[in-house]
């Protein structure tokens, strides 16, 4: 066997470079009207975003999707519902440091302390310190109030609170009221006869039959699961 490989095996070939400040670019200067980024570039930012974050609850494949759709809609305004411990509110912060004009990041939970998914002490511990703006309120009244707010603006709404199909589907209507952004969902993976919490997945197919799109992505390929989607 040929030394190279010997040391892959042993995993003892020499470290990685730290990824680099890239700026990520869209392929075309015209961008069509479908999602398309230079990945390679965007891989690399991922990488530097997944080294302060983590991979939970965001794996790579959702880090990609959140990446790719900051970097293609380029947003002036991101309103992320359920800040919880504030990781996937410091993913937009984070992925701001690669554009000329961050968005303005606004997160919002409802401080139930009884939500079964509420952290307590540890809400918006990722976000500590950071030009991100924090909400207590239920996500989509909230929301709606930030979107009369930022009229105009182009937007991307991410929907993290709770995952009851209910909720889901009063938080997805908002969409329509963004003329420019997109829609980004979490724990959308389905999986036939399993027990998981289809809500978000079944809430998605809901819309689906009620508004024309431009375009869905499932990023499915096992739990927890992340939708994109844009109005035509
Ligand atoms: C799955 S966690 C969100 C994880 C978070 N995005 C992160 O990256 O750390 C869900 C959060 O949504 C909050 N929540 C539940 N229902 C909500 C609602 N109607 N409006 C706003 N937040 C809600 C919960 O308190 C909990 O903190």
């Amino acid at each position: 066997m040929n030394r190279l490989l010997k040391d892959w095996f042993r995993g003892s070939g020499k470290a990685t470079a730290p990824p680099r400040r890239v700026k990520p670019v869209l392929h075309h200067d015209k961008p069509g009207p479908r999602i398309e980024v230079n990945a390679w570039d965007t891989s690399n930012v991922v990488r530097a975003v997944a080294e302060i974050v983590g991979t939970h609850p965001y794996p790579y494949n959702e880090l990609m999707l959140m990446a790719t759709a900051y970097f293609y809609h380029r947003p002036e305004l991101v309103i992320d519902i359920g800040t919880h411990q504030g990781k996937s509110a410091r993913i937009w912060h984070e992925l701001g440091a690669y554009v000329d004009t961050p968005a303005l990041v606004h997160t919002i939970d409802l401080f139930d302390q009884s939500h079964p998914e509420f952290p307590g002490k540890d809400v918006g511990r990722c976000i500590r310190g950071l030009p991100v703006e924090q909400h207590v309120g239920d996500g989509a009244e909230v929301a709606s109030r930030l979107l009369d707010e930022h009229a105009g603006k182009v937007t991307l709404l991410f929907l993290d609170g709770d995952h009851s199909f209910d909720t889901v589907v009063k938080e997805l209507e908002l969409v329509t009221r963004i003329d420019d952004g997109a829609v980004l969902l979490h724990d959308t993976f389905y999986q036939p006869g399993s027990g998981y919490n289809h809500g978000p997945y079944e809430a998605v197919n809901d819309f689906l039959k009620r508004h024309a799109v431009e375009q869905v992505i499932h990023q499915n390929l096992g739990l927890p699961g992340m939708t994109y989607l844009k109005l035509a």
